[in-house]
């Protein structure tokens, strides 16, 4: 196992009703700037929740809606200049993913006396200074409820990027599973989908006798696997949806990845084509991983024969069982309504593999475990034949 240091700062508060602690979790005195997305909050009870427990402990507030998803820079700035305007100290977050990673920009870039808190993004800077967030998460995926990553998109440039600082984890996270029962057929599987990945990212890389971490990723594929056909039958069934919320939190809270090898390749490639094709995140990914996994077939076998032993019961040999990971995979995907396919979401293979392999070009990337996914390998996972 490898060294690691752990800080996990997030009052993480679960269950139905809990909505109503928000308004008890804010320190009082500070004046608050409430985000949220597009609307969904106003129609499925979340923002009237939420203001009741505002108002009930007299908390002063303004808003910010309109957050996309792939939150946008040029939106994030808005809603700067309306924090320091109103000298916000807190920032509530009430949504997804996007609401949230925007929120956690918002709270750095308000404190960033450099001119452009975009170089957060590039690497140009770190965050020295954010004052403190906190959240509704409505959306089970991202696990940025309990994590100190953003992603950002910017879109005169065609860039989404991320960036990391435990300056910008929630100092709280709200979750209500019945806040998901409504949620769009599509966000329920990308939310599926995304949590897999993140699983895999710290997983399906080397092996270095982790066996409490490996066991505890499995035990959340296993979970999703499990639960994914019910929640499509059930949406409205509390249990399977708290569980597939705690995974979508323990996929990305960190637990997971101390002491592994990571990889978080098929993010980053996964994050161009979302950047130049802007389909859903979770759709990116899974276009991405089955290929991925066939380039590195001989460097991850072992691991992903793991994975199909324990989540399939697959027999033979480790090449065997890997394979059988790799096409289990792609079939779980596509069997929740996820197709793994570039051709369908309209993106010409050919097009996609050269502007992304350009990309990493100019920018003299690689990433993976072992740093080789380069412009070429870039290329060889996009022009992968279908699966
Ligand atoms: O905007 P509103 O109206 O709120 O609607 C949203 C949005 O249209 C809707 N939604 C959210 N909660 C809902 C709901 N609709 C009904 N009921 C609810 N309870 O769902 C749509 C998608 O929301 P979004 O926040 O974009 O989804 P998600 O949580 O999947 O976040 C995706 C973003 O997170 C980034 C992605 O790249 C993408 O930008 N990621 C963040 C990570 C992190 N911070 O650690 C890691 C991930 O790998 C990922 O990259
Ligand atoms: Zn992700």
């Amino acid at each position: 196992m490898n060294n690691f240091e752990l800080y996990t700062p997030t009052r993480y508060v679960f269950g139905s009703g809990s909505i109503s602690r928000v308004g008890s979790l804010i320190p009082s005195g500070v004046r608050v700037l409430m985000t949220y997305g597009g609307g969904s909050i106003r129609n499925n009870g979340v923002y009237d929740q939420v203001v009741a427990s505002l108002s009930a402990r007299g908390i002063e507030y303004s808003e910010f809606g309109g957050i996309e998803p792939n939150p946008k820079y040029e939106t994030c700035m808005k809603a700067v200049e309306k924090a320091r305007a109103e000298n916000a100290g807190f920032i509530l977050s009430v949504g997804g993913g996007s609401v949230l990673d925007a929120s956690k920009f918002i709270a750095a870039a308000l404190c960033y006396d450099g001119a452009d808190p975009w170089d957060f993004l590039t690497g140009r800077a770190v965050v020295k200074k954010a004052i403190p967030v906190g959240d509704v998460i409505t959306l089970p995926a991202t696990g940025s409820e309990m994590n100190g990553n953003a992603v950002i998109s910017r879109i005169s440039t065609s860039e989404k990027l991320a960036f990391s600082s435990e300056l910008i984890c929630p100092v709280f996270s709200v979750v209500d599973p019945t806040v998901t029962f409504g949620l769009p057929r599509r966000q329920t599987v990308n939310g599926i989908v995304d949590t897999y990945v993140h699983v895999m990212e710290q997983f399906a890389t080397r092996e270095v006798n982790t066996p409490a971490q490996d066991l505890s990723a499995i035990a959340i594929i296993r979970t999703l696997v499990a639960e994914a056909p019910k929640v499509l039958a059930h949406p409205n069934d509390y249990n399977v949806r708290a569980n597939l919320f705690w995974c979508a939190t323990l996929g990305l809270n960190t637990w997971i990845a101390q002491g592994v090898v990571q990889d978080w390749s098929t993010h980053a490639v996964g994050h161009e084509l979302t950047a130049f094709y802007g389909i859903d995140h979770a759709m990116s990914l899974a276009i991405v991983l089955p290929r991925l996994w066939k380039h590195k077939f001989e460097s991850k076998k072992v691991k992903l024969a793991v994975l199909a032993r324990e989540v399939w019961g697959a027999a033979g040999d480790d090449s065997a069982a890997a394979e059988t990971a790799i096409s289990e995979t792609a079939a779980f995907f596509n069997s929740i309504g996820m197709p793994t396919e570039l051709s369908a979401y309209g993106i010409d293979a050919r097009e996609a593999s050269d502007k992304i392999s350009n990309r990493f070009r100019e920018r003299g990337a690689s990433c993976g475990e072992d740093g080789d996914i380069d412009a070429d390998a870039v290329r060889e996972i996009l022009l992968t034949p279908p699966l």
